[in-house]
């Protein structure tokens, strides 16, 4: 069987289980499966499939058939022109957030400012796109789970950030607690993207190791528009409406919600500024 008869079968598999991307995930599995870079597997689709590769490739497209994600089939995403090891203790890194770190990258190097706080890090994506682009950045960043902690800690080591990005296992509120205690702030950006109901204690606190100047971004905070919905039982839109009130009272703050529409649908961010001590 050549490359080219493999990919028309695992094309056809695919789009018979309704894959929202189908050529996309064949080609790239199949590539993946002959070890070779995509653009190269386009110019040798007429090649021999070797029998071992072939196995490999129908089991990648049976496991995506069955809703694996293509990113943990192959192992890795590439996020801001980096690649990171991801597998199921981790969220996939969502290409709307190179958005953001894009924006953080401009703000700390127009205000030459460095700390930075990422709670909730998951596969570390934010906090090494950042050290990796600016050099006088240093990122503590902060995860529960133990099997994402030691994702994002491969990820850091690759990168070579190992002396730049730290992560901290526990709860993000508790090691907020230890940052203040360390006195190690004040922060000049602090990104939240840990558990929603979390967010008016991780605000409190973010308030504690901040500056003026200092700008605190949170994730997840439009919910594909369920936020205006007061009677909401999600205790998740309950969170993140007491996290705006807080922000909205709270005078040291200047801020503004985005939305956002990406692969997880309707959603968006909270930007606020720190303007007075
Ligand atoms: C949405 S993911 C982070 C995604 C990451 N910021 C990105 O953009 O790729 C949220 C992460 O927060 C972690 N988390 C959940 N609750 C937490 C808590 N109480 N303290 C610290 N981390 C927490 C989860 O384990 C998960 O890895």
């Amino acid at each position: 069987m050549t490359r080219g008869q493999a990919r028309a079968n695992g094309l056809a598999r695919l789009r018979a289980s309704d894959d929202p991307s189908p050529a996309l995930a064949a080609d790239l599995l199949l590539a993946d499966a002959c070890g070779i870079a995509k653009e190269v597997l386009y110019a040798h689709l007429d090649e021999a499939l070797p029998p071992d590769r072939e196995a490999r490739y129908r089991e990648l497209i049976e496991r995506r058939a069955a809703g694996e994600p293509v990113a943990y089939l192959r192992g890795w995403k590439e996020f801001f022109g980096l690649r990171f090891a991801v597998d199921d203790r981790v969220l996939i890194p969502r290409p709307e957030t190179e958005t953001l770190v894009e924006a953080a990258l401009a703000y700390l190097r127009a205000g030459r400012r460095r700390r930075v706080a990422d709670v909730g890090t998951g596969s570390g994506a934010i906090a090494v796109a950042i050290a990796v682009n600016e050099p006088e950045a240093r990122v503590i960043a902060t995860e529960l789970s133990s099997g994402a902690l030691e994702v994002a800690r491969a990820n850091i080591a690759r990168a070579g950030l190992a002396k730049v990005a730290e992560v901290r296992l526990g709860r993000a509120a508790d090691t907020l607690r230890q940052l203040l205690v360390e006195g190690a702030g004040p922060f000049d950006l602090i990104f939240i993207d840990a558990d929603k109901p979390g967010y008016p204690e991780y605000l409190e606190l973010s308030l504690k190791v901040c500056r003026p100047g200092t700008v605190i971004v949170a994730d997840n905070v439009v919910r594909q528009g369920e936020i205006v919905h007061a009677s909401s039982a999600d205790a998740n839109v309950q969170a993140v409406r007491r996290f705006h009130e807080m922000v909205a009272a709270e005078p040291r703050l200047s801020a503004t919600v985005i939305q956002t529409v990406g692969v997880k649908g309707y959603d968006g961010l909270t930007i606020a500024l720190v303007i007075s001590d």
